[in-house]
């Protein structure tokens, strides 16, 4: 089913320059952008983001680390996306990615690993509605 994914570049990925490269294999591999934005992330965000990783001894580290410096927030569509972007993105540990997956390739540590991406419908419909506040969903009208 054509699907709609939301996918965040964390801070290590901005600073390093691995915008255009990500962007670039989203699009290459057919997927549509419809959302995207350079913006910093304030602590309450980054919060509801993490919510389900709460009462990890990590978390205060994980909103630290994506408040330290902007982020490039998107959604992108096509079909599948969620799992398929997934699997580009690879294992969350880079050391356990596979070459040819973002992290493979660019990722250097678990906590500095470049990208987010949902990692299921739902979440993707809760991460969709927290950080892209406008409807997306005319995009279609709005560009032709
Ligand atoms: P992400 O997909 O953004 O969702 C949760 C994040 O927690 C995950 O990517 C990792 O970056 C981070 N994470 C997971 N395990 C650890 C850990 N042991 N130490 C620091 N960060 C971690």
């Amino acid at each position: 089913a054509v699907e709609r994914t939301f996918i965040m570049i964390k801070p290590d990925g901005v600073q390093r320059n691995l915008v255009g490269d990500i962007v670039s294999r989203f699009e290459k591999k057919g997927f549509k952008l419809v959302g995207g934005i350079l913006m910093s992330v304030s602590q309450d965000l980054a919060e509801q983001h993490y919510a389900e990783h709460k009462e990890r001894p990590f978390f205060g580290e994980l909103v630290s680390f994506i408040t330290s410096s902007p982020v490039f927030a998107m959604v992108w569509e096509g079909e599948n996306v969620i799992a398929t972007a997934r699997n580009m993105m690879g294992k969350t540990n880079p050391a356990d990615a596979a070459p040819g997956t973002i992290r493979g390739d660019y990722g250097i540590s678990v906590g500095m690993n470049i990208i987010h991406g949902s990692d299921s419908p739902e979440s993707a419909q809760r991460e969709m509605a927290l950080w892209f506040k406008e409807d997306l969903t005319d995009y279609d009208k709005t560009v032709n």
